[in-house]
């Protein structure tokens, strides 16, 4: 494949450093804040935010290419990369406000990485469940809610929280997205806004995932983010800028993959049993093929999901094709990272390798970010042209959640 570019160069080059240290951060559990400012330096960081805001205009083809090198040396700086490029800080540049853009796009492209704030305790799949509300009081906004299995929560400055906005009366309007800056690491965070607790997580774990509840947290009207179609439609059109993250956190199972698949192929080659290189077992041989097929499969699959765009002129790549190529990528991955392990015998199994830290990491790629199981019911409807509501009745907004006062 011909494909390389700046972005994929700086990131090889990237790569190189971060291979050593990756699994410090696993053991220590701590963010990984020197890669943060390598990655900025490089230009990863923001690289898909416009040349008017200072970034670079990159594609979000261009971003998976960085993403898989990044992924193949350190999952946790790959998900920064993803969540630098995509999902909110897109949605933010697609819909938000120049105010909101200027104010946003200098914290990425100097190392933040923005916090999206969806799941909730009771609605985590049913999203359009979710219990938090942003009443409209006076000139603002007060929010009030829990946001769980947030990652970034506690580390991150920038947070695209999405809550079900209600007017003066109470009276549901739809599903919009609030931004909320702070500094929680410095304690600088405003009244009402709480970073409750943190996961301890099998994998990934350098990256905190945490527990953040508002009570009356007051956001300025400005800090709305409205997309064009106004809060009726908030909700499909914030979820259309975050096909852009599936795409990126499908292209960092397949990162993980490719880099075990390097491994076991040296690895084949150096080990010997029987007098004979593994590499000449036909049963391990054809493991390889299959790995190899499954892994290139998903790039393919992955980078026309980045390349495609969604009906009506959407930014953003289609619903069904960034589901599909998640799907395939994190489940292949998993796979393919398991086989790699079971190649390199018990040594596989142990810490000396990477490839235990490989399979715990891997592993989360099917839960987060929309599960296999919902990815297929949305590759499904795409393609029978059906839609399957999963609620019972479809999804109908709940008005109104507080009573007028
Ligand atoms: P549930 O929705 O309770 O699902 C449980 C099981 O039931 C799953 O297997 C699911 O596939 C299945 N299921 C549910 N509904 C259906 C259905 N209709 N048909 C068939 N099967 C179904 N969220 C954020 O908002 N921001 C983040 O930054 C973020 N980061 C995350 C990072 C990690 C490491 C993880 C693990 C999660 C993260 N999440 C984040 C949350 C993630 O998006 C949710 O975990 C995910 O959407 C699933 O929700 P749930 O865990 O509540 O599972
Ligand atoms: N891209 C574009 N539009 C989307 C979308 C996506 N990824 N997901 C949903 N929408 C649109 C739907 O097409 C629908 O629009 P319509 O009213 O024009 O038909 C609208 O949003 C509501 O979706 P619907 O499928 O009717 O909602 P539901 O109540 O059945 O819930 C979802 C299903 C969308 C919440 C569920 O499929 C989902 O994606 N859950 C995972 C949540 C997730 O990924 N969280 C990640 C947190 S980091």
């Amino acid at each position: 494949m011909t494909t390389e570019n700046r972005f994929q160069i700086a990131a090889q080059e990237l790569a190189k450093r971060f291979a050593p240290r990756a699994a410090e951060w696993d053991k220590s559990r701590e963010y990984c804040w020197p890669n943060m400012a390598e990655l900025a330096e490089a230009g990863l960081m923001g690289m898909t935010i416009p040349k008017a805001y200072g970034g670079q205009g990159a594609s979000f083809h261009d971003a998976v290419l960085a993403i898989e090198e990044i992924a193949k040396a350190c999952t946790l700086s790959a998900r920064i990369v993803v969540e630098a490029n995509m999902g909110g800080i897109s949605a933010i540049m697609a819909y938000g406000s120049d105010a909101q853009k200027r104010l946003c796009a200098p914290l990425v492209l100097a190392g933040d990485k923005p916090a999206i704030c969806i799941s909730e305790p009771e609605a985590g799949s049913a999203a359009t469940e979710m219990a938090t509300t942003a009443r409209r009081v006076g000139s603002g906004y007060l929010l009030n809610g829990t946001k769980h299995w947030i990652t970034g929560g506690g580390v991150s400055k920038i947070h695209l929280i999405f809550a079900r906005v209600l007017d003066e009366r109470g009276q549901e309007e739809g599903i919009g997205g609030f931004l909320v800056i702070c500094d929680p690491v410095k304690g600088d965070i405003p009244k009402g806004f709480e970073v409750v607790r943190r996961e301890h997580t099998m994998g990934l774990c350098g990256m905190p995932e945490a527990e953040l509840r508002f009570t009356d947290l007051e956001v300025e009207a400005e800090m709305a983010v409205v997309p064009p179609s106004g809060f009726a439609r908030g909700f499909a059109d914030l979820m259309n800028a975050y096909n852009s993250q599936r795409v990126g956190a499908g292209t960092i199972a397949m990162g993980v993959a490719a880099g075990a698949l390097d491994r076991a192929k040296d690895y084949l080659n150096d080990r010997h049993q029987f007098g004979r290189p593994l590499a000449e077992f036909q049963g391990l041989q054809w493991m390889v093929a299959d790995m190899d097929a499954g892994v290139h499969a998903s790039r393919l699959m992955l980078r026309e999901a980045a390349l495609s765009r969604g009906p009506n002129g959407s930014p953003f790549p289609d619903m069904m094709m960034a589901a599909r190529a998640k799907l395939f990528a994190s489940e292949t991955a998993i796979k393919v990272v398991n086989d790699a392990l079971q190649m390199f015998g018990a040594r596989g199994y142990g810490d000396q390798e990477p490839l235990e830290r490989m399979y715990r990491d891997v592993r989360m790629f099917t839960i987060g970010g929309g599960t296999a199981q919902i990815l297929r019911t949305q590759v499904a409807g795409s393609l029978l042209g059906i839609k399957t509501p999963q609620t019972r009745g479809g999804y109908v907004p709940e008005a109104p959640r507080i009573a007028a006062e």
